[in-house]
């Protein structure tokens, strides 16, 4: 029996810490412990310690990397930080799972990647499309052949975004001013659609501000009127080869959601997702064939969490396998939207790989 017992630090207690990190890592597990929690608003730190139960304080990433008893660092700091903070962790030695997006350029990714690799540590960064039964599902369905070959897909992965959620509990205007509407939700459909057909070859995107006065509808800060500063409108067409197309939306500036975020075309029939979870969550239609119901069992309302990423992470190491939830989609990712900006800002197609 492995009695391998992780330390796992938090850097940034703030809104995506205590929705799901925070308490996804204080439940009981033997192969790791919530060991320290850090952040620059120190009584942030002090309260996510007594409420979670985590045994060191600190008040900056110095005071973390000096901590040799950290194992890990969970790096859940805003969008411009990411690169520096985990750069600092890999550079101490220590394994590091970010949240999205990784760095802001596939180059920096890949420095980040290589980093990772020279110290001998390892490094995960989410989205987490991976772990969801829903996505996996589709993965089985499309290796299976079951619509044949990929032909028309349609992502859509938008919203009015945090500032008009009802359920918000924080200051959600940085999003908007911080990578816009592409990197903070956009990523999840992207994410889903790179992780199951691959990186694509070519990009057309356009991207823009659509509603540049906003006013934060609920939470602590509602009624703060701001300003966009981030593109909040991204729509992109990709190309993956053998004439297979995708047509993609992650934007801030969608009043309702459609019922189904994905929906696959293919030679032989049609799959549609949406949902979180359970056997209507996948539907598939083969060629004047019935619609069906080709979900995986689990329940939508299964308390899933962003945590999962640090538990691949963590049973990787325990194991000695690699993760699931690694660097691939971050740096097919990361090449993808610089491929995009550089096609809405130049105005013209852009090969992937190519973006910079
Ligand atoms: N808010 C959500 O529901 C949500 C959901 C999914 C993913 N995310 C992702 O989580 C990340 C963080 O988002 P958030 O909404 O939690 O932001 P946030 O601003 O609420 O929290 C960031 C925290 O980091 C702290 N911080 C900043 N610089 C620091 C430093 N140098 N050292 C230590 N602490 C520092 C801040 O004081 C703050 O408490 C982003 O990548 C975001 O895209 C957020």
């Amino acid at each position: 029996m492995n009695s391998l017992c992780l330390r796992v630090a938090v850097l940034g207690c703030g809104a995506v810490a205590h929705r799901w990190y925070l308490p996804g890592l204080s439940r009981p597990d033997a192969s790791y412990e919530l060991h320290a929690v850090a952040d620059i608003d120190r009584k942030r730190a002090e309260a996510a310690a007594a409420h979670y139960g985590a045994r060191r304080v600190y008040a900056s990433l110095d005071e973390v990397l000096s901590d040799d008893d950290v194992d890990i660092v969970v790096v859940l700091t805003r969008h411009r930080d990411h690169y520096d903070h985990v750069a600092a962790s890999l550079e101490a030695g220590k394994h590091v799972y970010a949240e999205k997006p990784l760095a802001p350029s596939g180059p920096l990714v890949r420095q980040l990647v290589e980093l990772a690799r020279t110290r001998g540590v390892k490094l995960g960064a989410a989205p987490q499309v991976m772990l969801s039964a829903r996505n996996r599902r589709v993965a089985e369905l499309l290796a299976a052949n079951v619509i044949g070959r990929p032909t028309l897909v349609r992502v859509t992965s938008s919203g009015f975004g945090p500032g008009d959620r009802p359920d918000v509990d924080y200051d959600p205007i940085w999003f908007y001013q911080d990578g816009g509407s592409l990197v903070s939700l956009g990523i999840y459909g992207l994410g889903t659609l790179l992780w199951l057909l691959g990186v694509p070859r070519t990009v057309s995107c356009f991207q823009g501000i659509a509603i540049p006065s906003r006013v934060v509808q609920t939470g602590p800060a509602a009624g703060t009127a701001y300003t966009v500063t981030a593109p909040d409108n991204v729509a992109a067409l990709l190309e993956f080869g053998d004439g297979c197309l995708a047509l993609f939306d992650g934007s801030y500036s969608v009043a309702n959601s459609p019922r189904f975020e994905l929906e696959f075309q293919g030679t032989r029939g049609t799959i549609w997702i949406g949902g979180f979870g359970g056997p209507d969550s996948v539907l598939v239609q083969g060629i004047r064939e019935p619609v069906r119901a080709a979900g995986p069992e689990d329940d939508p309302a299964h308390p899933w969490t962003l945590a999962w990423g640090v538990h691949d992470l963590v049973t990787a190491l325990v194991e000695g396998r690699e993760q699931a939830v690694g660097t691939r989609l971050a740096v097919a990712l990361a090449d993808t939207m610089d491929a995009m900006r550089a096609s809405a800002e130049r105005g013209r197609h852009v090969a992937v790989g190519a973006g910079r």
